[in-house]
């Protein structure tokens, strides 16, 4: 609830003009599209502005519409999105842009409750769609908007709790303009992002610094409170590169894990660090390998950090002679280094290939 005697008007309407004044003048502002805009955010949930900024215009280069996007083959559209991460994000976008083609026409549907049913977005992704799009007088509530309201506000609760999220639904919605919905939303959004910034914002030029519970009480570094994510998970992966002349062996990962659906090698996973050749004295498949071919490690651990896991990981490098024919294990066949090239991979297995002067 907003405090007796506040003003959301007046709160509305300095927010609006520090909007008008400072913001940024990003691409997907320019548009009322909401396929355009569904992209844009999509993007911008795990990515900052200047990293996203160029997959948003390579992605709309490629499929300008939701029905290019419905058309294309899941392996381009993850190919396109390598190097963002958090890969379900793309693939999620491309079951719904399947199912807005074949289930709706190609017309998103224009409310947010609607649009929080579709596969891949939530609340604040659909509330974002409803007011930049259809203007809707809904509060889109991401990360930088909690900072705000639990700055200005002094809302202690923890915004990834259950009741937390509900306090701060309850005032956004006290908070949301009715007039002008969209640029009350990109106005919260892009306060955050550049004047509430997390660490030392600079509160000598906030329009707010009146009425600013976190900046009375010297609190802006315990604002907003926020429960610590759950522990870190540490993997070791120990990669085989099979190389057969300039062809290496690659395979789709299809399982319910990390990198489902992008393509990486011969994978020996180990609850501890693998690091000599005996260690793989189990796997038989190695041992053939081994004997029709020379194997030599990439001497260095890979570390690869994502969201709730550690990655180490080794590479080794099996080149079998040509006149060789070994069984392959796995799912794993053969590609051309220009299919290499175009095949969907993790960041990290680019990266190696590329270090090694294979791409
Ligand atoms: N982050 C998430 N959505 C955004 C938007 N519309 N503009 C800038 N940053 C954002």
């Amino acid at each position: 609830m907003v405090p007796d005697h506040f003003q959301v008007i007046d709160f509305n309407k300095k927010l609006k003009s520090w909007y008008l004044k400072n913001h940024r003048p990003l691409l997907w502002r320019q548009t009322t599209d909401p396929y355009k805009i569904w992209l844009s955010e999509i993007i911008l949930q795990q990515t900052r502005v200047a990293h996203g900024t160029p997959y948003y215009e390579k992605f709309l280069h490629h499929y300008p519409t939701v029905f290019d996007l419905a058309n294309a083959d899941e392996r381009d559209v993850l190919r396109l999105w390598q190097g963002l991460g958090y890969y379900s994000r793309a693939r999620n976008m491309h079951f719904t842009a399947r199912q807005i083609v074949n289930e709706y026409g190609g017309r998103f549907p224009e409310t947010a409750a609607k649009l929080s049913k579709l596969k891949g977005l939530g609340n604040y992704t659909a509330a974002a769609i409803a007011s930049f799009a259809f203007g809707e007088a809904v509060a889109a509530i991401d990360g930088n908007v909690y900072r705000v309201m639990s700055r200005i506000f002094g809302i202690q609760s923890d915004m990834l709790s259950n009741e937390g999220k509900k306090e701060f639904a309850a005032l956004a919605k006290e908070l949301v303009s009715h007039e002008d919905p969209a640029t009350y939303n990109q106005a919260m959004i892009e306060f955050g992002a550049i004047q509430c910034v997390p660490v030392s914002p600079d509160c000598s030029v906030c329009p707010f610094n009146d009425i600013c519970y976190a900046y009375a009480f010297k609190m802006q570094n315990q604002l907003p409170v926020k429960s610590k994510k759950g522990a870190v998970k540490k993997r070791f992966f120990n990669y085989f590169i099979i190389q057969k002349g300039e062809k290496l062996a690659l395979r789709e990962r299809t399982a319910k894990d990390i990198w489902k659906g992008l393509y990486d090698f011969f994978l020996v996973e180990s609850a501890k660090p693998l690091v000599s050749p005996e260690d793989f004295a189990g796997y038989k498949t190695l041992n053939e390998l081994s004997q029709t071919g020379i194997i030599r490690e990439i001497p260095k651990e890979y570390i690869h950090v994502l969201s709730h896991q550690k990655l180490h990981v080794h590479f080794w490098w099996i080149t079998v002679p040509l006149e060789k024919s070994p069984d392959l294990p796995e799912n794993l066949a053969f590609y051309s280094k220009e299919e290499v090239e175009e095949l969907p991979k993790p960041i990290l297995i680019d990266t190696v290939l590329k270090e090694v002067h294979y791409l």
